[in-house]
């Protein structure tokens, strides 16, 4: 079964070289895995999107994209969320129901709301409460337990103090994002601390961020031979072929039409899925943010997705870029 299976256990065809799909909220949930996974190779899980461990409607329509029908094909670790034990693990209970048997624990996002209520990467300088939350947590969990951390929120060694609390408790993994807080997602990851910590911790260490090509993976998979299993999240929505590409596995002839059918299909799928054509071709807006970057002109393509007031003539220009804009080259077509 595609949704309950352990972080640790999809070891990838190609050695013990494991991409897993970083959780971007707006853009990985269900139809996108899964029309992702029925066109591309390479990608072995998905982290999915933060759930909220505090109930609401958002909440609720998180949930109902962990079900196990429209996550046919990618497996799946649930993300929460939250810096309350008792909630947390209601929260982990519905998941368990659902046939999950990991979660992870969101300790990284960046954004004012979430910090300000000392979640996310907000409850990095409390160690205290860190720590009373996983004793809490842990011996109740009914699911495998890993963390998304960043280095720390405004101080990039407050990850460090936490690795020996991590330590004290049987996580499956610890996923670093080498930025703090209050960089959001901009200025240079630090390798330099990721090692340290990667040293120091126990626990296997997932890296993420900024793999956007083969060269960059190359370069840290070089800097880091232990580290085994990578999480990527923009760069695919870049370049979706760039996990085949890193490991090295067939490509498609024509990479323009094999694109151009999955973003049809995407659009398709949303289309059934969202209500009305504005959120769809906001939707899609969104992808191509990203995708505009794949093109050798990606201004221009971006400037003119952005322009584009209704869906007929989005579907149209779609087939014009595709059929006129050359692809960036990618600077190394695997490692
Ligand atoms: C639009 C957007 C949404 C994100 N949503 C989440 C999320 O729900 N949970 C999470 O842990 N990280 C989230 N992140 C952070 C990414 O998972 C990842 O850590 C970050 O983008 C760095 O990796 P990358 O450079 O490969 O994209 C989000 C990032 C972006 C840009």
């Amino acid at each position: 079964m595609p949704t309950n299976s352990p972080l640790s256990a999809h070891l990838s065809p190609t050695g013990n070289l494991q991409i897993i799909l970083a959780p971007l909220r707006g853009f990985t949930d269900a139809v996108y895995r899964t029309v992702y996974a029925r066109h591309f190779a390479g990608v072995d899980m998905a982290v999915a999107p933060f759930v909220v461990a505090a109930g609401g409607r958002a909440s609720l329509k998180a949930i109902a994209d962990l079900r196990p029908e429209p996550n046919p094909l990618m497996p799946v670790i649930p993300q929460i969320l939250g810096n309350d034990a008792p909630r947390f693990l209601d929260l982990a209970q519905r998941l368990a129901d659902l046939g999950y048997a990991s979660v992870n624990w969101n300790l990284g996002c960046p954004f004012p709301m979430v910090t300000r209520k000392r979640r996310g990467s907000g409850l990095l300088p409390y160690p205290a409460h860190i720590a009373a939350f996983l004793d809490a947590v842990s011996p109740r969990l009914p699911l495998n337990l890993s963390i998304k951390s960043r280095l720390g929120y405004a101080n990039s060694e407050e990850l460090f103090a936490l690795l020996p609390i991590f330590d004290r408790h049987a996580l499956e993994a610890l996923v670093i994002h080498p930025r703090t807080g209050i960089q959001l997602y901009d200025g240079k990851v630090d390798l330099e601390r990721f090692a340290v910590c990667l040293a120091a911790s126990r626990h296997p260490v997932i890296y993420n961020g900024d793999i956007t090509t083969c060269t960059e993976f190359l370069h840290r998979s070089n800097r880091f031979p232990t580290v085994s299993q990578w999480m990527v999240g923009r760069g695919v929505l870049v370049d979706p072929l760039l996990p085949a590409r890193i490991k090295g596995l067939p490509l498609p002839e024509n990479p323009a039409d094999a694109l151009s059918r999955f973003y049809e299909e995407l659009t398709e799928a949303y289309a059934r899925r969202l209500s009305g054509p504005g959120h769809l071709l906001d939707r899609m807006k969104g992808f191509w943010r990203y995708a505009s970057r794949g093109f050798e002109d990606g201004e221009t393509v971006w400037r003119r997705i952005r322009r584009t007031p209704d869906l007929t003539r989005y579907r149209r220009l779609t087939g014009v870029i595709f059929a006129d804009f050359p692809l960036k080259a990618p600077p190394s077509q695997s490692v």
